[in-house]
């Protein structure tokens, strides 16, 4: 499916989040300038109905709502999971923009803190038409629901307005250069009948039971999801693609490579697009045979045919998709 004259795509994860303070325009506009083909938001709702750009709905990791509102602290169970912290859905949209966004991680660049406001989706996607038009190429758009099953049961469900938001901006069609990306099967169901986007089903760690499937007693994991062609091809009537954790396809065991699975073959074989997660730059994340050197990662992805990947650091993604459509095609030549 992918070859050299079919280019892997570059899905800045989050923006360009190895950089950038993640999900902010800032992150968005990096990895558009870093030559991303997409930029991803992950989307939750407010309380008032309006999608923003926010991997969880619990906000006190990537915004500074802690200091702001302190006595909103409430404990939730989301997805069967008992959380504590502040939630998007107790917040209206005027509220969530008095917030500024931070870096999550300890070791990444904190000099950008306290600058960037949480984006709406529609400032997203008005983000990705004007940079298109500024820079005469398309800037797909590959947003996610997070928690849509959760978000169901508190009646601010995610899919009318995401449906809602790409219509107004002439984006849903299935030729338009954008996914929607889901974790939840039965989310991508209501979309495919709201919207003609193109859709791709997340795969989360092999042990676990997608939080739609546990809600409706369906017992199936991920891993079954993936490793049985019966479920593959049920997942096909619905999605054009699946997004696995990359190690479905490269596993590991301490550190290091062990021998590529089928599953790109297997996936190709159904009709579905691949598009692995997460490819990060730093040296705790690379296995050992890669010398601290990210490129010798992508390139093993892309040898084994994915389609795209979902990259931190769209610099790095960039730079080895073109070293690898630039060596394939002389190959093809030869
Ligand atoms: O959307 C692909 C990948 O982003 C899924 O993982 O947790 O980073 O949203 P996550
Ligand atoms: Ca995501």
């Amino acid at each position: 499916m992918a070859s050299a004259l079919q280019k892997p795509l570059v899905l800045g994860h989050r923006g360009a989040c190895g950089y950038r303070p993640e999900h902010t325009l800032a992150s968005y506009q990096l990895a558009i300038d870093m030559g991303a083909d997409y930029i991803e938001p992950d989307l939750v709702s407010t309380k008032d109905g309006i999608l923003i750009a926010r991997h969880e709905n619990e906000i006190s990791e990537t915004t500074d709502v802690a200091t702001k509102f302190p006595d909103r602290k409430t404990t939730k169970t989301i997805d069967g999971k008992s959380v504590t912290g502040w939630f998007t859905e107790d917040f209206t949209l005027k509220e969530i923009k008095t917030l500024r966004a931070k870096e999550r991680l300890a070791f990444r660049d904190h000099s950008y803190d306290g600058q960037f406001e949480i984006p709406t989706f529609k400032e997203v996607i008005e983000l990705a038409q004007s940079q298109g038009k500024k820079l005469k190429r398309t800037i797909g758009l590959y947003p996610e629901t997070k928690h849509p099953t959760y978000f169901q049961s508190i009646k601010l469900s995610l899919e009318e307005p995401l449906a809602k938001e790409l219509k107004a901006a002439g984006l849903n069609k299935k030729s338009s250069a954008v996914f929607i990306q889901s974790f939840e099967l039965t989310n991508l169901k209501k979309l495919k009948g709201l919207t003609k986007n193109k859709l791709v089903y997340l795969i989360d760690d092999p042990e676990l039971v997608p939080a739609d499937f546990q809600a409706s007693g369906d017992k199936r994991t991920y891993l079954e999801m993936v490793s049985k062609m019966e479920n593959l091809k049920d997942i096909k009537k619905t999605a054009d693609g699946i997004g696995p954790y990359k190690r479905y396809i490269i596993p590991e065991k301490d550190g290091k490579k062990l021998p590529p699975t089928e599953l790109v073959k297997t996936a190709h074989a159904v009709g579905l697009l691949v598009h692995p997660y997460t490819f990060r730059s730093e040296e705790k994340y690379l296995l050992k045979e890669y010398n601290k050197d990210p490129k010798a990662e992508y390139l093993d992805f892309f040898a084994l045919g994915v389609d795209g990947v979902f990259s931190d650091f769209a610099a790095d993604a960039v730079a080895a998709r073109d070293a690898y459509v630039k060596e394939q095609t002389q190959k093809e030549k030869r």
